[in-house]
This record gives structure tokens, sequence and C-alpha cells, in this order.
């Protein structure tokens, strides 16, 4: 069911036009089938990776490690900004919502806030709670809610749906009210190592640097940059935000860990980043332009090095700030 621009008690603008309720028939519309792989169906957009059965369990996989890694679903203060308030629901966004785990953990926890979570293809869950809502909606276009409406603005690992990070901020200030909180977290796309590990990425992981160092390159040139360093500077810079915390917090690649705990994380983590690798080749072949034999050989070395080489890790990136 197409509804330009309105929706009923958002406090909403009519700046896009949204999808709120699909029917089984419209579901077809939104994807496009390639490489044996289901993307997304909306032309423009840059978005590399698959969103089918696959890429879904890495999403869902991904949001459980995370969770457990940091021992909550959000580091940012959101007990604190989302204690009820007698006069008003408090109301959260979550941009580029995915299959919608993390909203729909935190509509559970937060059963007095409202949670919208948005997306460009339908791979949320159709049956969300009471205080949940999934809606059809492009972030690279002005959001469709009011001035000072929402109390928190969610975008997690949102850098290979966003070219333009700092817009997006502008729009995430904007829907904000005062007090209101922006959290960014995004996985660094570069070689890392634990503190006491060989550290010269060239050198101790040569095939994981190269398919860093080619896949970066070409997703630059599609506007998707690395942008976990920036994120920072691009908040401070719309002026429209003050305090917070940046941190990077480290997941093991593999099983190398002494811990039981980190090596179960490690496992975890090593076979969503070989399902990365693996969603990313049709994009290597159709915009990347590369052959199949360089594409084996740029996912084979990066494979050998992910499980061989011990002390590698991820680093998970965040970031928040609060609306002035
Ligand atoms: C890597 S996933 C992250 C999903 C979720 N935030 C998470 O952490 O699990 C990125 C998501 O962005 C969505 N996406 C891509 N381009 C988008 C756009 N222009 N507007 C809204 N969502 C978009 C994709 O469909 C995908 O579900």
């Amino acid at each position: 069911m197409l509804n330009p621009g309105g929706d009923d008690d958002d406090g909403s603008s009519d700046t896009s036009s949204m999808l709120t309720e699909l029917e089984p028939d419209e579901f077809p519309g939104h994807f496009r089938e390639h490489a044996g792989r289901l993307f997304h169906s909306h032309g423009d957009l840059p978005y590399p990776l698959p969103v089918d059965g696959a890429e879904q369990a890495r999403l869902n996989a991904q949001h459980k490690i995370l969770r457990e890694l940091l021992g909550s679903l959000c580091v940012a203060p959101v007990d604190e900004i989302l204690t009820q308030e007698s006069n008003r629901q408090k109301r959260v966004l979550d941009l580029c919502t995915g299959t919608g785990q993390w909203l729909m953990d935190m509509a559970s926890r937060f059963a007095n806030v409202r949670f919208s979570g948005v997306d460009i293809v339908p791979i949320m869950t159709r049956h969300p709670s009471d205080n949940a809502r999934f809606e059809i909606l492009d972030v690279t276009q002005p959001l469709r809610w009011s001035d000072g409406v929402m109390d928190f603005v969610h975008a997690r690992n949102v850098s290979l749906a966003v070219p333009n990070y700092p817009e997006m901020l502008h729009e995430a200030a904007r829907v904000l009210r005062r007090g209101g909180i922006f959290f960014s977290g995004e996985v660094g796309r570069y070689v890392a190592f634990a503190p006491g590990y060989p550290g010269n990425p060239a050198v101790d992981a040569p095939g994981a640097t190269r398919f860093y160092r080619v896949i970066n390159d070409l997703l630059g040139r599609v506007g998707l940059h690395e942008v976990t360093r920036s994120v920072p500077r691009w908040l401070q810079a719309t002026g429209a935000f003050v305090d917070g915390r940046i941190q990077e917090h480290v997941i093991p690649i593999g099983e190398w860990h002494t811990s039981a705990r980190e090596k179960r994380l490690g496992r975890a983590y090593l076979d969503t980043m070989i399902t990365f690798a693996e969603s990313l080749k049709p994009f290597l072949r159709e915009k990347g332009g590369l052959n199949e034999r360089e594409i084996a050989d740029l996912v084979r070395g990066y494979e050998r090095d992910m499980r061989t080489v011990r002390g590698m890790v991820g680093v998970y990136h965040t970031v928040w700030m609060t609306k002035a």
C-alpha cells in the first residue's frame, strides 16, 4: 500500500513517500535477483550486499555477537534517555534497521517507548510488537518526521548504505529533540591486531590487507567510504551536538583467544566475516570489474588470513552525542 507522505500520528512531514504496509504481492517489487542472490531493487542506491537469507542470518549473528561483546544493546545511555515521562511517550528511530533484531530487542526492553525502524527492503519481521513499527524508507532522502520528535536515533553498520553520511547526520539532528541522542556503531574495514600480537598488517596478514585495500577502493568509487574515524568529526561539524563518548570495542576473529568466551565469540565472528566476503563477490564482479580468478584469489587470501593469523580482531567503533 503506497502512502505518499503522511503518517497518522507520527508528527510527520510530507517530504518523502513511504510504504506503510506491504501486501504479499508487493514484496517481489523490492528485490532483484542476480548471480543466484537476492538484492534490493532501488535502482540508484549503492548498497552492495545481497539481502537474502544468508545475509539476514549474518546480520542476526552479528547482532548477537555485539550484544554479547558489549553486555548490552547499546553503549549510549539509553536507560537514562528513555526513562518514561508522564506527559509524553518517548520515541526511537533505527536507521537502516535490516532484519530489525536490535529494534525488537529494544522494544521488548522499553515497552513504553515507541520504536520506528526503516529500511529499503522488507526483511524485518512482519509481526512486530505493539510499540514497534517498520517502514520502507530511503535514508538518503529527507526523513519524513517533523523537527524534534525523536529521543534517540540509532545508526548501526550503515556505512555501506549511506554515501553522504554528513547529510544523514543533519537529518538525524533535525528530527532529534533537544537532549536526545544520536548513536553510530560501525565495524572498521581494515586489519587490526590485539595488543601483544604481530602488528604489521601488510606483513602478517597480507591477504586480508589486500582484500580491504581493494574493496575500500572499489566501494569508495560508488561513494561508500570507510567512515569509522570520520563520524565523530562529522558529528561535531554539524554544530548540533555536544558531549558524548567515542569508543573502540575489539572482537576476536577466529579461535586464537585463550578465554572460552572470546573463543566462542571469535568463532562466530569469523563465520560472519567469511559470509561478508562471499556476499561481496557479486559487487566485485559487477561494479568492480574483477574477473572470477581475481575474485577467487582475493577472497582466498582474505579467508586464509582470517582463519589462521593469530591475534586478528575486528574493531567496532561507537560514538554517541547529545543534541544541543
Ligand atoms: C549492513 S545492514 C545493517 C542492518 C542493521 N542496522 C544491523 O545493524 O543489523 C545495512 C542495511 O541498510 C539497508 N539500506 C541500504 N541502503 C539504504 C537506504 N538508502 N535507506 C535505508 N536503508 C538502506 C540495507 O537494506 C540493509 O538492511
